[in-house]
């Protein structure tokens, strides 16, 4: 017989609310202090929904297998689709598909490999802001991150120019963004009928929802009165059709993608590339074996695309940072209609189909059994292609699972290749504090708090 889930008692009303609001260094951390005292499976209740959370491998495995279950709408995501956004919708709907089918080819190897030039550029961008300023600039690591990745989105898959790196103010767009996620993230804990009655609140989200929605369609738009060569997504997404029912995709759907690629590629780009200075910093041997495998692999010249490959090191360095520090942390399952179970389980627990199941990724990812007593510590050489290839199913998925994973993966991953072997070819970097503790920042996503690093110009570098 299926065991019940462990669930914190509750008070009245508020359920767990307390539980999980308090206490915390990030929105996560209450829950991951709940898991270290209840188990790798335990029930909550916020604002009367019903939330399963696990956090160990084995049960991880097993929500991952997509014939028993799905991507749920996690409490982040439904809050931002109550908001209006897109991101949120269910793989069933017809617009998810019909954006799924025509953008998977457009993401491929070789449309990724096209936009290594322009990443290039925003990437030298960086360089030049970081050479200027000099070695008593205190560098805001993940803000000029943030600027990179934003400015790389947009230029690889709608050609368009955020220019961040030559203003002090960012582009309305990203004021905009940052303040609907911080408002997603702020709902997550507020009850539906408190949050009808917002009404300040409620109308600045609208306000910086139809700011982001016009700047979408307007780049829609100009592209359709300005055709180009270009092959990238927005020219996949207005020409090519969906190869299941030969439709083209309609205006308004392609400009809320377009917002989906700027919300979720930029944060979650910047947050690795945030962790993975601090890492190497922190851990100053791993530091220079990515230097030396820069040194040996690119040398001095200008770095190409097919550098890109035998930066394995590097690569080690990302795959363990993403583990420690997934930078979308959180991935929520649900048992699917067609899961024939009754009562559908995980791990041998019972669960109903409602209930969404919140999956610490962080925790799963650092589970002992798996990555052993060290597993907390950054040892990128376990990520080494020959050690990452033997790991377990599920036991590394910052990118999420199944057809719901990540399809910007690709994208991202030469991204950071590219900047990290870009930068430490560059300058020589330190922490401009040594003794900096690591904080989290989060909202949807991680990011490091407060950390700022120096860097000097390597001599030689053309
Ligand atoms: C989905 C992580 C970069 C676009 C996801 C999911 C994760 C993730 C975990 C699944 C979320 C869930 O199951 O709820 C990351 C990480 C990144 C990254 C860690 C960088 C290090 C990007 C980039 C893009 C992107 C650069 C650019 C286009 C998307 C989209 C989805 C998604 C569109 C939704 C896919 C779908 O629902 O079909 N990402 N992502 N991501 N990501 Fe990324």
């Amino acid at each position: 017989m299926a065991k019940t889930i462990p669930s914190p008692p509750g008070l009245p009303i508020i359920g767990n609310l307390l539980d999980v609001s308090t206490g915390g260094e990030t929105p996560l951390t209450p829950l991951e202090r709940l898991a270290d005292e209840y188990g790798p499976i335990y029930k909550i209740t916020v604002s009367g929904t019903e939330r399963v959370v696990i956090s160990n491998h084995e049960m991880f495995k097993e929500v991952c297998d997509e014939t028993r279950f799905f991507k749920a709408a996690g409490p982040g995501l439904r809050a931002l689709s109550d908001l209006g956004m897109f991101l949120a919708q269910s793989e069933k709907s017809p617009d998810w598909g019909q954006a799924h089918r025509v953008l998977v080819p457009a993401f491929g190897p070789l449309s990724i490999r096209n936009m290594f030039d322009e990443m290039h550029d925003i990437a030298s961008q960086l360089v030049l802001k970081w050479a200027r300023r000099g070695p008593s600039y205190k560098i805001p690591v993940t803000d000029d991150f943030t600027r990179l990745t934003l400015d790389t989105i947009a230029l690889c898959t709608m050609n368009f120019r955020f220019n961040s790196f030559y203003q002090d103010e960012m582009h309305p767009f990203v004021d905009a963004m940052l303040a609907v996620l911080s408002e997603g993230g702020a709902r997550q804990k507020i009850p539906k009928v408190v949050q009808r009655f917002m009404r300040n609140r409620n109308e600045l989200v609208k306000r910086n929802f139809k700011l982001m929605k016009d700047t979408s369609e307007e780049i829609v738009r100009h592209r359709r009165q300005n055709p180009t060569d270009k092959k990238d997504l927005l020219d996949a997404m207005i020409n090519n059709k969906d190869p299941k029912t030969g439709e083209s995709m309609r205006d308004e759907l392609i400009a809320a993608n377009l917002t989906t690629f700027l919300v979720a590629g930029h944060e979650t780009t910047s947050g690795l590339l945030s962790f993975a200075f601090h890492n190497m910093l922190k851990n100053p041997s791993t530091y220079f074996k990515a230097v030396e495998e820069v040194d040996k692999v690119v040398g001095k010249g200008r770095i190409t695309v097919d550098h890109l490959k035998n930066l394995n090191y590097i690569s080690a360095i990302l795959r363990e940072t993403l583990r420690l520090h997934p930078t979308a942390p959180l991935i929520s399952r649900g048992p699917r209609d067609e899961n024939t179970e009754s009562p559908p389980t995980v791990g041998g627990f019972a669960l109903q189909k409602e209930w969404p199941i919140l999956c610490l990724i962080a925790k799963i990812q650092r589970d002992p059994k798996v990555y052993g007593d060290d597993a907390n510590e950054f040892r990128p050489e376990r990520m080494l292609d020959e050690e990452f290839d033997k790991l377990p199913p599920g036991a590394w998925k910052p990118f999420g699972t199944g057809i719901r994973a990540c399809i910007g993966r690709p994208l991202a991953w030469q991204e950071a290749l590219l900047v990290v072997a870009m930068l430490l070819q560059n300058f020589d970097f330190r922490l401009d504090d040594e003794s900096y503790k690591l904080k989290i920042k989060a909202n949807l996503t991680i990011k490091p708090d407060d950390l700022y690093v120096r860097a000097t110009l390597r001599q030689g570098v053309s």
